[in-house]
């Protein structure tokens, strides 16, 4: 049994998400019900540079949110005055991109007297699991594994989290977007990687699967991305072809090897017997499956997120915010970005 076991089941909070190219906002119902989900990807922004221009995304989140916001609250069919709390993500992030989502819920809360509630982006990551999974309750793993975070993480409770692992350099999505650069499939490279993998074979190229000495759980990508960088300028310099699916497919088996193998272990050694998983590498197919089966195998209830859940959204936040809000958490006029926000650090939040 949760300690919190007062779940208001017609709890209405507003979710806002600006922390890197997504302008996201949701109305969520009694903690999991989404009533609505709007989006505003600026991939179309970002393709033609490579990656995520933070100016350019500050610019686009102020362009859209106003829109954003209103068309959740539309198809949700309520309005601001309805709300029992506006939450949204005040890191980690991109400086600028947060700071629009924040002014914004600031302004909001301020004009209507509605409670503001600032969430932790990795937080609202693994908050989106209780979407779809209506059996789910905290004790759980969780790993999350998105463009700028990969994070092993113990959920002891609604709100408190331990960290178990950390990456020492490259996040999982990160990589994943470095090497679908390097081979030539662009931005973004997660979603790209995992199409081109399905026609190569990941046993074709030997790339290395990095162990952290102080701590066996933490991840290490960089190694891995060198060594597809070094295997590339080898077949440049010998004038061979690459097989660019050959590629993708044996990078994103040692990526997915790494990822489920810590998990695996951390789970094993602490006996754990629900694993979760989230952020945006979370809709990868091969870590799906090899996910789900290795916890079948091992007797271990895993969850996931549906796929639209698993990249940055406002429902995860609004679900985060509304066990935050439970919980007694609540941020003032003062709420401002903390682009370096770690999980559990509550930099802004008081609670009442
Ligand atoms: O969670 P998210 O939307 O944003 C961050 O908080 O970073 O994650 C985006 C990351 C990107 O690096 C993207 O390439 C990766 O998730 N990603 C994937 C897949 N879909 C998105 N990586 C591997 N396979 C996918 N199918
Ligand atoms: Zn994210």
């Amino acid at each position: 049994m949760s300690s919190l076991d007062t779940e208001k089941e017609d709890l209405l909070v507003l979710g806002i998400e600006t922390s890197c190219d997504e302008t996201a906002a949701s109305v969520v119902k009694g903690c999991r019900e989404i009533l609505s989900n709007v989006i505003y990807s600026q991939i179309d922004l970002h393709t033609v540079y490579g990656g995520v221009v933070p100016e350019i995304a500050s610019r686009g989140h102020i362009e859209k949110i106003d829109q954003v916001v209103k068309k959740a609250l539309s198809d949700a069919g309520k309005e601001l005055k309805d709300l029992d709390a506006i939450a949204v993500t005040y890191g980690p992030g991109l400086v600028g991109a947060l700071l629009v989502g924040v002014a914004h819920a600031k302004a909001l809360a301020w004009a209507t007297g509605v409670p503001l509630v600032g969430v932790n982006h990795i937080e609202g990551h693994i908050c989106a699991n209780f979407i779809d999974n209506p059996s789910l309750e905290p004790p759980f793993m969780c790993l999350v594994a998105s463009g700028g975070h990969s994070h092993l993480v113990n959920v002891l409770d609604y709100g408190s989290y331990e960290i178990i692992a950390r990456t020492r350099d490259d996040a999982a999505g990160e990589a994943f977007d470095k090497v679908a650069r390097a081979i030539g499939l662009g931005y973004p490279g997660g979603p790209k990687i995992d199409k081109e993998a399905r026609l190569g074979d990941p046993e074709s190229i030997a790339f290395p699967r990095a162990k952290v000495r102080e701590n066996e759980y933490d991840f290490s990508f960089s190694g891995l991305k060198s060594a597809v960088l070094n295997y590339l300028n080898s077949c440049g310099m010998k004038g061979e072809t690459v097989n660019r699916a050959n590629v993708a497919a044996s990078f994103q088996k040692a990526v997915v090897d790494t990822l489920v193998g810590h998990s695996m272990q951390a789970a094993h050694d602490r006996g754990v017997t629900k694993f979760a998983i989230a952020g945006g590498v979370a809709s990868n197919s091969l870590l799906r499956q090899t996910f789900e089966e290795q916890c079948r195998e091992r007797g271990i209830e895993f969850f996931r997120p549906g796929p639209v859940f698993c990249t940055d959204n406002g429902a995860m936040i609004g679900v985060a915010g509304s066990y935050e809000y439970l919980l007694g958490y609540r941020s003032g006029n003062d709420l401002n970005a903390v682009p370096g926000l770690s999980i559990g650090d509550r930099k802004g939040v008081f609670r009442i």
